[in-house]
């Protein structure tokens, strides 16, 4: 495994159990619009790709057959079994496994849902080409997560705060690259849901655990930023806006 992944497995081993009380990741607007937008019949067979504590896995549990929630981190996998026994669902089922190597069969899955995991892939294109793999015919991919901007100040500087944060973030990857990642792998894909994502600075910051040097380095660039940066990220004080989307992705008939 290379060090990257390393890093984002030793980064959420530690502070797992923050991510199944969070409420950023319990609650959202976008889990009703996936559920939504996945037109569900009741008998499909959903993977939850970087599932965390598994919040996504929990939305969607009520209307599937089963789903499968797969993490990396082998602590998160405990914090998904005890939300599923909370809420009584017996059709979520635990698996350690790696989104760019997938532990599945080829046309295992009717439905893919990722959300706020894609940012730590070094090689979505590589996640991309497995999800395609394990979806059946005419399977979907829903996934959810923070964005990056076109215009290049902003991106980069969007990205720099969250490096400081979190030194196992890779990139928020824009719209247009996700887009272009689902049909390289011929998928028809669009950004089907755009929402803003409200960042409480000291509870971002305590959920990760960062450094009280990156806290400052963060703080820093906030204050000095350009009004086009303010603009973008909607700062104010310490706290700002992400922008987040849903890109909807379906296999195109071969
Ligand atoms: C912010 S948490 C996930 C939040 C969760 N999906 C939710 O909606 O509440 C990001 C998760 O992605 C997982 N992750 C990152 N890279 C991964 C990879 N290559 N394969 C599997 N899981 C990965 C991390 O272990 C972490 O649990």
């Amino acid at each position: 495994m290379s060090d990257l992944k390393s890093s984002v497995q030793s980064q959420f081993d530690r502070v797992a159990a923050n991510y199944r009380t969070s409420t950023v990741h319990a609650q959202g607007t976008e889990f009703g619009e996936m559920v939504r937008m996945a037109a569900l019949r009741g008998d499909e067979r959903v993977l939850d790709a970087g599932c965390g504590a598994g919040h996504t896995a929990m939305h969607f549990a009520p209307y599937v057959a089963q789903v499968v929630a797969m993490d990396f981190t082998p602590s998160m996998l405990g914090q998904v079994a005890q939300l599923a026994a909370e809420k009584g669902f017996a059709n979520i089922e635990t698996q350690l496994g790696d989104v760019e190597h997938l532990p599945f069969d080829d046309d295992h899955f009717d439905l893919i849902v990722s959300r706020y995991s894609a940012h730590h892939w070094p090689h979505p294109q590589q996640a991309v080409t497995e999800f395609r793999r394990v979806l059946k015919p005419g399977g979907q991919v829903l996934l959810a997560d923070v964005v990056g901007f076109d215009d290049p100040t902003c991106d980069t500087f969007l990205n720099a705060v969250e490096l400081l944060r979190d030194p196992s973030h890779v990139r928020d990857f824009t719209p247009s690259e996700w887009i272009a990642f689902f049909q390289k792998e011929g998928f028809a894909a669009e950004i089907a849901y755009e929402w803003r994502l409200f960042i409480d600075f000291p509870s971002w910051v305590e959920r990760m655990a960062t450094p009280p040097l990156h806290v400052d380095a963060i703080r820093s660039l906030l204050h000095g930023a350009s009004s086009e940066i303010r603009a973008a990220m909607k700062i104010e004080g310490d706290d700002f806006w992400f922008r987040c989307a849903v890109v909807k992705s379906v296999i195109r008939d071969a």
